[in-house]
């Protein structure tokens, strides 16, 4: 029995509440600001003075300590706040034998049965027309206003035997009511609820999400059972890490930056993305004409680590077997889809020594392929050392998945201390 202290569990029901007001990436965002500027932060650009800052772009956002000085070296924690989701079509509207549905697009590598049987709510943005141009209304459904029913067992006798195969056009089109086929009936919904004029939304960018609230679990409430816990768990720990910079001020050696960065999910090409200027341009605004010292520097890649899944332990390598609330993980890969070396390994150990955060390592099985992260892409855009990190957890891509109680405190302890050296 491994009861989490107090302050882990009080920490991983924060993280819950920061998870229920995150359910599209833009959200996350809004909920990450929420928090930056409860502690200080504005918005702003690198040119601006000394101080707290951050900027924002859909659902990415960069913030950052600038201080008093020039700047030579950074420390950048780097997350993503997307998961693998439904997301509707432009013409969303279908429908069949008296039912009405939705048209979707699966985002990103999720797993399919995991949508099935769900109260499912509706969240994302819109684009409102605004005189000649437009501007950005976040809006969220939190009523089960869709659903992805399952055929019956009766209807597929062998599936237990054969296993689960969704095709996403054909089998995942969730059910929104009964009626004939109205264009537009779901968005005029949607836009009712961000209180516009449905004629006025030119655009939107609109996701399906679990309704059931994040809770801790187990006996002993060990589990955090929650959706987008990749990779909300680490926007999370890495924003909170950078308020308690805010909180209890002291010389940093390095500029801390935290970049939150959308796309993760689909490979991270886009003006949102890791792949896109969006922290070099903040860096070398920082800069100010100033040599980067990467010397000076550490970019985390802070991104979920597959827990040992008891029932599959065939799946992992023995070697690193990375346990539930037994500290973050180092990430390894010998073809840089996680970017850890040595030099960033030892820098990380040594960060979680002072800190007293237990830390594990992850190496894939040899013979499967490897997931990635932003860290690598953050190392070639930036030319930073960068490491790959992050707490261990089971199910990832599913539509609910579980983490430990204890680690999310672990993970921010480590990070915080990572940022102060
Ligand atoms: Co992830």
């Amino acid at each position: 029995m491994t009861v989490p202290s107090p302050d882990a569990a009080a920490f991983a029901r924060d993280l819950c509440a920061y998870i229920d007001a995150s359910p599209s990436p833009f959200h996350a965002v809004a909920s990450a600001v929420e928090r930056l500027e409860a502690a200080g932060f504005e918005p702003g650009t690198p040119g601006d003075g000394p101080g707290p800052r951050y900027l924002r772009s859909g659902g990415s956002l960069v913030a950052w300590i600038r201080p008093p000085g020039a700047c030579a070296g950074f420390r950048v924690l780097a997350a993503h706040t997307d998961s693998p989701n439904l997301r509707l079509t432009p013409n969303p509207d279908r429908g069949a034998h008296g039912v009405r549905q939705l048209g979707i697009e699966v985002y990103g590598g999720a797993l399919h049965n995991a949508w099935l049987d769900r109260d499912l709510g509706c969240s994302g943005r819109l684009a409102v027309r605004d005189g000649d141009s437009a501007t950005e209304v976040l809006v969220r459904l939190d009523r089960a206003v869709a659903r992805v029913p399952q055929l019956a067992i009766h209807l597929d006798r062998g599936v237990n035997d054969k296993g689960l195969v969704l095709n996403p056009h054909r089998h995942l089109a969730p059910v929104t009511g009964l009626g004939d086929l109205e264009e537009g009936a779901f968005l005029a919904a949607v836009a009712a609820a961000a209180g516009v004029d449905a004629a006025d939304v030119l655009g939107f960018d609109l996701m399906l999400h679990d309704l059931t609230p994040s809770t801790l679990a187990g006996l002993d409430d060990e589990f955090v059972s929650a959706p987008r816990v990749d990779n909300l768990l680490s926007c999370h720990a890495a924003v909170e890490a950078l308020c308690a910079l805010i909180r209890s001020p002291a010389p940093t050696p390095s500029t801390p930056v935290v970049a939150l960065y959308d796309h993760e999910e689909v490979g991270s090409a886009s003006a949102t993305g890791a792949g896109s200027p969006i922290l070099r341009s903040v860096l070398d605004g920082l800069l100010a004409g100033a040599p980067l010292d990467p010397g000076a520097s550490l970019a985390c890649s802070v991104d979920g680590a597959h827990a040992v899944h008891p029932n599959y332990r065939d799946r992992h390598d023995a070697n690193h077997a990375v346990e539930l609330g037994r500290g973050p993980a180092l990430k390894f890969n010998a073809s840089q889809r996680y970017a850890t070396d040595a030099q960033g390994a030892a820098r990380v150990r040594l960060a979680a020594e002072r800190c007293g955060v237990p830390l594990q390592a992850y190496s894939h099985r040899a013979d499967l392929r490897c997931g990635s992260t932003v860290g690598p892409i953050t190392a070639s855009v930036t030319g930073l050392p960068t490491v790959d990190l992050g707490a261990p957890q089971w199910a990832m891509h599913s539509a609910r998945e579980t983490c430990a109680t204890a680690d999310p405190l672990h993970l921010r302890k480590l990070l915080e201390e990572l940022l102060r050296s």
